[in-house]
């Protein structure tokens, strides 16, 4: 088979993650103070894909381009492909058409995270050379999701492969099956006429979902895989912290800041140049370079950002992007997602009173 090309969609609104999104790319979220792109490139980088194709949208392409650069550090080639309006993940294909040319690839959507990588798939798809592989894992709510329906019988199928499938359907209201696509697919040239072939969707989107069933019309043969790890789409707050949890579940600890009066409880990784005063971490938890954490107690799965301040305060489940303060909450703050350069703090004037200076959207819980 033809050398494997990588496309990473990185594009889109991100509407159901704002305000975060209303200055920044869901995208560049960090996940355990990393971002959620990232996570895509090093998968495809270590199944050996090289050449990776990023699909930007106008609005947030730029700092995408700046955070992650021409991919010499993950080992990658990265070229980055503009899409004018997001209509659709099949529309996204066909934007990135000249920089695929008849190859086969991989598209990952830059929103999801998968564990365990894609080296697998990759060699399955090389080995069984199907017209395309798509992954698939039971959910509870598949509503939200693109679904496919299997003939069940995996006699004659590849090994790691679940039969045939039959009929996929975006995002059903009423599904019948809780078989989810995971945003992890391969293809050979095949899928660009499948993209042109269609219609768009109720929601006016190309949709890859239609494309992929206009392959199986077709007589293409569709491989299916069942995920075995955990798979995250961090479209929403709740699954980003969960994806958080995830990630941080597997940390390594390492302690590079500083740690005066303070302690470390488990999996902890303290970066280089932040500073513990009579603190206390219990692990797993992040604290990126430079943050200043005084008089603090901070809970499992929290990553706070780079140069972020906490004092007199206890955070738990949380993250915190770069810059970010909470100091002298009387309560302790969990289950939260703070922008970049947030300030949360006890105000000393009267009368007694909550003072908020807030964006668009953002979502605030008070007891
Ligand atoms: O996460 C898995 C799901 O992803 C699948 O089960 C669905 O079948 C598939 O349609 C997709 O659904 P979503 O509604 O979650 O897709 P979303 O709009 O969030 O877009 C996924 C990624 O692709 C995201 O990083 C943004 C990017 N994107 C999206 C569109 C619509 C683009 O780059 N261009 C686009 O035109």
């Amino acid at each position: 088979m033809e050398q494997l090309k990588g496309l990473i969609l990185s594009g889109g609104k991100g509407t159901r993650l704002r305000p975060i999104t209303h200055t920044s790319a869901k995208q560049l979220v960090p996940v355990a103070n990393k971002p959620v792109l990232f996570y895509g490139i090093e998968a495809m980088a270590a199944a050996g894909v090289s050449e990776i194709g990023i699909i930007i949208a106008p609005e947030t392409g730029e700092e995408i381009r700046e955070v992650t650069g021409d991919g010499e550090r993950f080992g990658v080639k990265l070229s980055y492909i503009v899409q004018d309006e997001p209509r659709g993940l099949a529309h996204a294909v066909l934007t990135a058409e000249t920089f695929l040319g008849t190859s086969p690839f991989v598209m990952y959507l830059g929103d999801n995270l998968l564990q365990g990588g894609i080296s697998d798939l990759v060699s399955a798809f090389r080995e069984h050379e199907p017209d395309a592989l798509i992954l698939l894992t039971p959910v509870l709510d598949p509503e939200n999701y693109g679904v496919a329906e299997l003939d069940g019988a995996p006699g004659g199928a590849p090994p790691g492969s679940v039969g045939r499938v039959v009929r996929l359907v975006e995002k059903p209201p009423q599904p019948t099956t809780d078989l989810a696509l995971v945003g992890v697919y391969m293809f050979t040239s095949q899928i660009h006429d499948a993209a042109r072939a269609i219609e768009p969707s109720g929601r006016g989107e190309l949709e890859i979902t239609d494309a992929i069933q206009h392959l199986v019309d077709g007589g293409m043969r569709v491989e299916p895989h069942i995920v075995r790890g955990w798979w995250k789409d961090t479209g929403r707050l709740d699954d980003m912290l969960e994806a958080n949890r995830l990630i941080l579940d597997n940390l390594v600890e390492r302690v590079d800041g500083e740690l005066r009066d303070s302690r470390v409880d488990g999996r902890v990784v303290i970066e280089a140049g932040a500073l513990l005063e009579r603190a206390i971490v219990r692990g797993p938890a992040i604290i990126g370079k430079g943050a200043q954490l005084t008089d603090c107690y901070i809970g499992p799965y929290t990553a706070v950002g780079e140069g972020c301040r906490i004092e007199g305060s206890e955070v738990e489940h949380s993250i915190l992007l770069e810059g970010s303060s909470v100091c002298d909450l009387q309560g302790r703050m969990e289950s939260s997602l703070l922008g970049r350069n947030v300030t949360i703090r006890r105000g000393d004037g009267q009368p007694r009173a909550y003072r908020f200076m807030v964006g668009d959207n953002s979502d605030i819980s008070i007891l």
